[in-house]
């Protein structure tokens, strides 16, 4: 009970919702307006900041920053989500998810701004780091795995960015043209499933346009979709400056508009210059509004949102809506109530939160054993990899003495430890090993959005290393580990070249060296002219602040590469499925989504082009073989689906088959299944049913079970206006890969 004389109690005693009844019938119309915008964090750690309601006993709502870390303090710098997705493991991610949620808590934050887990539907997309995959059921068992990790620890998660926000040219403008089978079969269902399966508590509404309305004005989607059709009880959240027209909105169904306030009063905290222009007064002789807004370019991405310079769309526009009649306060109401019952559920209400751990080792060690099963080996020619430990190393890169911490933007992490790929070669060596060192060419840089999306070039290093001391440490060593980065950043979209002379430099030492192992911190695909004249090729993705140990780990063989790619590797951008400028990046601010359901590997299988790395594809260190595939399907009577049940549909198939490990070393594999369908409406040659990571010693062989649900079988009827799962055999491929099949069965519908 207060006991401030000052405050009316809205009997914080009361059951949640009855108190929750009780503070939205007591608010004043002032202070809803305040509770449905952000305003300035006095701690000045989170992204996005709800002011409490002292005289209700309202607490604040503090919202952070990102997928991969916190953002507010030093914080452990996890992978790159495309990382933990190239584990196909949905246990892993829960693992993340609560280990991320601790250190939200620990950093004092109530909702975590993340998973991420846009379609990635083209490579060139800036942000395929912070994403999953190309593919819907994997991207859905990750991002179920995920939020209920974060919501295990006690934090909201924020299921971003609802929807279709696939590339980051034109993103607060572009609209995504997508018919509605497609929206229905590629790009809504990670999020249907973590509204229906993980009950997510809130869902990102993103800049761009879906369809030509703008995400945070889309009724059909906000609530049509998300709140009628699936139950969502959470709130929506605009991404930042993301609302364009408060009313429409409101109406909509965007719950809460951030960050509230314009770039000066958000951004401003954390420059002196901007203090300035913040504090002058509005009559300054020189405009207020236009000082910040010629200040605030360097930090503004290239095509910066109109809404940055102004006050919250959710502030005076909804109050004199209201006032005037053109807007029913009950919409308002329901806002509140959606914000306030997550706070009642994650206990912010009542301040019963967990405490939360931040930077701990524990953390520390998940964050490298998310680096190690993420790393995929792409190739081993001549079991090139695993290394002894005792032969003559030439690590060599622009970089290689620098971790791969993450990509630009509003995922980055300063991390208060990171081991650089050299520390941790250094770290794993034999007595009677050795490492010797060069860049070989001028660095390329790194990106982040705190500057520019545009990744400087900075070379800090003043010696102007040249590619023949790196072919001369080459040819001294027995194996040359060549390591390269691109430049991913929130705000633009990513090139598919290695910037800068990384190329020249891979090619040249694979001509003097006896055995070259390339190591790609990559956000995903590039071109790779010198595949064949190396070795090896390992893909680490961002490895996050452990990025050397966990190199170390896996080059060494102390950890087997068990990663599997989320996403194809075709040869060349032509090869992908939206190769014409209509479909991306988009012509007159529209992208053309033509080729519908034929996203990654579902176009490479239709359209019979060779991916360079197929989706599923990563080698072990050991060797498995499948066999004995059995499919049994449930009949009416046995739990079949339940189209009453939250989950829309129960197993419809099992699959049994036994995997043995017949290499000399543990290992880990990812079984897959996919199915073919004999269907009456184009369908891909195969798409991914379901998939179970298994973890075998030398010798050793398990049985697997891999569930198949009626959804997988279905296809999405537009004139039903609903899934359909037609009469017919399917065919049930099962491999290592989806161009390694192992094992085939008969499935009827
Ligand atoms: C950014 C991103 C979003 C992030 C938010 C707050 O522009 O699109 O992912 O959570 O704004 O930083």
């Amino acid at each position: 009970m207060s006991t401030d004389p000052d405050t009316t109690d809205a009997d914080t005693d009361a059951s949640p919702p009855d108190r929750i009844v009780d503070i939205v019938d007591e608010m004043t119309l002032e202070e809803k307006i305040d509770f449905v915008h952000g305003s300035y964090d006095p701690a000045e750690l989170a992204t996005g900041y709800v002011a409490g309601v002292d005289r209700l006993n309202v607490p604040s709502l503090s919202l952070v920053d990102g997928p991969m870390g916190i953002r507010a303090v030093p914080s452990t710098a996890f992978p790159a989500s495309i990382a933990l997705a190239a584990t196909w493991d949905p246990d892993l991610a829960r693992e993340f998810g609560e280990a991320i949620g601790e250190e939200a808590r620990g950093a004092d934050q109530d909702a975590l701004l993340a998973p991420g887990f846009n379609i990635i539907r083209v490579p060139q997309c800036g942000r395929a780091f912070e994403y999953y995959s190309e593919d819907p059921y994997l991207n859905s068992r990750l991002a179920v795995g995920a939020v209920d990790g974060v919501q295990s620890a006690g934090v909201m998660a924020t299921a971003k960015h609802y929807l279709a926000n696939n590339q980051e040219a034109d993103r607060h403008y572009v609209s995504a043209e997508i018919d509605e089978r497609t929206l229905r079969e590629i790009y809504l269902p990670a999020f249907e499933a973590a509204v229906r399966e993980a009950d997510v508590s809130s869902v990102m509404a993103s800049y761009n346009r879906i369809n030509g309305t703008y995400a945070p004005q889309h009724r059909r989607l906000l609530t049509e979709v998300l709140k009628d059709e699936w139950g969502f009880e959470g709130f929506v959240v605009s991404d930042w400056w993301a609302t364009h027209d408060g009313v429409a909105a409101a109406e909509a169904g965007l719950d809460l508009d951030m960050p509230g306030m314009p770039v000066y009063d958000w951004q401003c905290h954390g420059s002196t210059f901007l203090d300035l222009v913040a504090a002058l007064p509005d009559e300054a002789w020189f405009p207020k509004k236009d000082l910040a807004e010629f200040v605030s370019r360097p930090w503004q991405p290239a095509n910066p949102n109109p809404n940055v310079l102004d006050e919250s769309p959710f502030d005076d526009p909804l109050r004199e809506a209201i006032e005037d009649g053109r807007l029913e306060e009950s919409i308002l109401d329901d806002k509140i109530r959606r914000i306030l019952r997550e706070m009642a559920r994650f206990r912010v209400l009542d301040g019963e939160q967990p405490e939360g751990a931040l930077d701990t080792p524990d953390h520390h060690d998940l964050a490298r054993r998310i680096a190690e099963r993420g790393t995929v080996l792409l190739q081993n020619d001549g079991d090139t990899l695993p290394l002894e430990g005792s032969e003559r190393i030439a690590l060599i890169g622009p970089h290689a003495d620098e971790p791969k911490v993450g990509g630009g933007g509003s995922s980055e992490v300063d991390p208060t430890r990171a081991t650089s790929p050299l520390d941790g070669v250094r770290g794993r060596l034999e007595i009677d090993g050795s490492v010797t060192f060069e860049r070989g060419i001028e660095p390329v840089g790194d990106a982040s959005m705190h500057d520019s999306p545009l990744p400087e070039i900075d070379t800090p290093w003043g010696e102007n290393p040249r590619i023949e001391e790196a072919m001369r440490a080459a040819q001294d060593a027995d194996v040359a580990v060549v390591v390269v980065r691109d430049l991913s950043s929130e705000g633009a979209d990513r090139d598919l070249e290695l910037p800068g002379a990384q190329n020249e430099l891979i090619a040249a030492v694979a001509a003097v060296a006896d055995r070259t192992v390339v190591v790609c911190n990559t956000a995903g695909m590039v071109t790779m002219p010198w595949l064949d004249a190396v070795d090896a090729v390992v893909e680490t993705w961002y490895p996050g602040q452990e990025d050397g140990s966990a190199l170390a780990s896996v080059l060494f063989g102390d950890a087997d590469p068990s990663g599997r790619l989320p996403v194809t590797f075709g040869e060349r951008a032509a090869d992908y499925p939206a190769s014409s400028e209509a479909q991306y990046p988009g012509v007159g601010l529209e992208a053309e989504y033509s080729e519908g359901v034929f996203v990654g590997y579902r176009h490479f299988d239709a359209a019979e082009i060779d991916p360079v790395f197929p989706f599923g594809h990563g080698l072990s260190y050991a060797e498995f073989e499948y066999g004995g595939l059995s499919v049994e399907t449930e009949t009416e009577t046995e739990g079949a689906a339940d189209p009453e049940s939250e989950t829309h549909a129960g197993p419809t198939a099992t699959l049994t088959l036994t995997v043995e490990n017949v290499g000399d070393r543990p290992g880990r594999d990812v079984v897959q299944a996919y199915l073919a369908a004999d269907s009456s409406v184009p369908r891909p040659p195969k798409e991914l049913a379901a998939f179970e990571p298994v973890e075998l010693e030398s010798g050793e062989s398990t049985t697997v079970e891999l569930t198949i649900d009626e959804r997988a079988l279905a296809v999405y009827d537009e004139d039903d206006a609903d899934w359909v799962v037609e009469d017919g055999a399917f065919e049930v491929l099962v491999g290592r890969s989806s161009r390694d099949i192992r094992a085939r069965a008969s499935l009827e519908a």
